[in-house]
């Protein structure tokens, strides 16, 4: 039976005091912090404070940052015993986990997501990433690609805002295993945790230049990506971007792995456990307010229990809380950017000029900061505006199938394939739809689940390549495909 009993919540926040927030900040070069130039704030996106200014970098400081990745390249890093480097790595993990409080509220702060995804997801995944490649280091001969496999060189790393600790870990942990040096730049409202990182390569004692930390907007990231001096491109970030990165590098000799948008399907078939897939749809489009690449932004039910769906999903958005960040009882949190929240304010007008139906639960946002309430369109058609282009955002297109095979059709309807769910209680049908789904990551009765071990990337316009495993690993080497 449903119970409509609520119980309030008392306020729960997390204290930020053991943030140490500077009011400036410059570039990482070569093991040293050093003064930036031409400086820009960064907001806290659920209160508009300002946090601190960064520095943009221009072609002087990466200039400086590709010499002297170049520099701990030859001199240090690829000379050093992969037993060596592994030390390191552990080293840079067991720090994360000592300062992961840290982390974790200033990756709040900076970026507005949950303080508990941000302790119980960002923060530890990104320890795990260094613990796995610690691993690899010295075991490269066991990669798959030949007896002493040789890295690529300098890696230029640019990242997104809706994960920056995690994507910096996801980029920086396997180039060092392998042996590359590296020049990153986080994004331009979400700085501080990567500053934060540079912080941590001091401490762990890791050689100077072998990480190089340098803020900026897209212009710094086009800078690092035209470099002559760096071998091999790193991108997470936005199709548009990633295509403009593509075409930048096709005639260089310049590697490059690209990790872009999606608009995944969640298929609910009619033999679904029901209560535990309306647990997997709200994670899967609810989580780090919708801002993720695989999120399950397309939920397609078989008709015969899209009623029941419906009705069930709906009573347990009644219940997401939404609002402080910092408070540990919060769910949803504030979206990271101005920009962002008239991207998702538009795309959702969209759905209602062409004739879904809009629906949110009753929930009270803040005045200040960038709010969206959770929302899910039903009556949506795949020619609809939000079942193609990608909202990033908590906003759910609902569409429905009757037959399995109409589900597969609609569900690689997309010119993205970067993930996909299946919720049935048959394994013959899970295993059937996994392989007629084109996406590069396939959930079966849960969603948004990440191990440093799982390669993880897409088909079509979701990218080039994968992230972590072993074949993560070998888009950092010099091997078969990789000359
Ligand atoms: P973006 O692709 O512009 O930004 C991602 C990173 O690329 C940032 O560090 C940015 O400074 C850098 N960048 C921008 N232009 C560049 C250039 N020409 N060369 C090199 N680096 C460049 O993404 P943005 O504008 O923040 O978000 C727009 C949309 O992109 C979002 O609404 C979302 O749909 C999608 N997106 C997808 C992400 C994913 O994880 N797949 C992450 C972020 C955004
Ligand atoms: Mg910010």
């Amino acid at each position: 039976m449903e119970s409509d009993m609520q119980f309030e919540y008392a306020a729960a926040p997390e204290s930020r005091t053991i943030v140490n927030i500077k009011s400036k900040y410059g570039h990482f070069i070569d093991g040293k912090f050093v003064a930036g130039s031409k400086h820009f704030p960064t907001i806290n996106p659920a209160t508009e404070e300002i946090l601190s200014h960064v520095a943009k970098a221009g072609k002087t400081e990466v200039d400086a940052a590709v010499k002297a990745a170049r520099k701990a390249y030859l001199s240090t890093w690829s000379k050093m015993s992969g037993k060596e480097r592994g030390k390191y790595l552990y080293r840079i993990a067991r720090i994360l986990q000592e300062r992961s409080r840290e982390f974790a509220v200033l990756e709040s702060l900076d970026n507005g997501k949950p303080i508990r995804e941000a302790r119980d997801t960002d923060i530890p995944l990104a320890a795990a990433h260094f613990f796995y490649h610690a691993g690899w280091a010295d075991k490269l001969d066991y990669a798959g690609l030949g007896i002493a496999p040789k890295p690529l060189g300098v890696a230029g790393q640019i990242i997104p805002w809706n994960f920056p600790l995690l994507m910096l870990a996801w980029k920086v942990a396997p180039a060092l295993a392998a042996g590359n040096t590296v020049v990153l730049k986080p994004a331009e409202s979400t700085p501080l945790t990567a500053l934060l990182f540079a912080q941590v390569c001091q401490q762990a004692e890791l050689p100077a230049g072998v990480v190089n930390i340098l803020t900026g907007d897209g212009s710094t990231g086009a800078l690092i990506v035209n470099h002559p001096g760096v071998d091999k491109i790193a991108f997470t970030g936005s199709t548009e971007v990633g295509k403009i990165i593509a075409r930048t590098v096709a005639p260089t000799n310049k590697s490059v792995t690209l990790e872009l948008g999606g608009k995944a399907a969640n298929i609910v078939f009619d033999d679904a456990p029901i209560d535990e897939a309306v647990e997997g749809i709200v994670n899967g489009i609810f989580f780090n307010q919708g801002h993720v690449c695989c999120a399950g932004s397309r939920l397609l039910l078989q008709e015969n229990i899209a009623d029941e769906v419906l009705h069930k999903l709906k009573n347990r958005m009644e219940k997401i809380r939404v609002g402080d960040p910092l408070d540990k009882n919060t769910d949803v949190g504030a979206i990271n950017s101005k920009e962002q929240i008239s991207k998702i304010i538009d795309l959702a007008a969209a759905g209602d000029q062409e004739g879904a139906e809009r629906w949110s639960p009753n929930c009270k946002l803040p005045t200040k900061g960038f709010w969206f309430a959770p929302t899910i369109f039903t009556g949506v058609t795949q020619a609809h505006r939000i079942a193609r282009e990608e909202i990033f955002g908590p906003v759910l297109s609902v569409l429905t199938f009757r037959t399995p095979a109409e589900a597969i059709e609609k569900a690689n309807n997309t010119p993205f394939g970067l993930s996909a769910g299946i919720w049935s209680e048959k394994g013959s049908r899970t295993l059937w739809a996994s392989q007629q789904l084109r996406a590069g990551v396939i959930w079966a009765n849960t969603f948004n689940k990440f191990d440093p071990a799982s390669p993880f990337g897409g088909y079509k316009e979701s990218g080039w390549g994968r992230e972590g495993g072993r074949h993560g690993l070998s888009a950092y080497l010099k091997g078969a495909n990789n000359e």
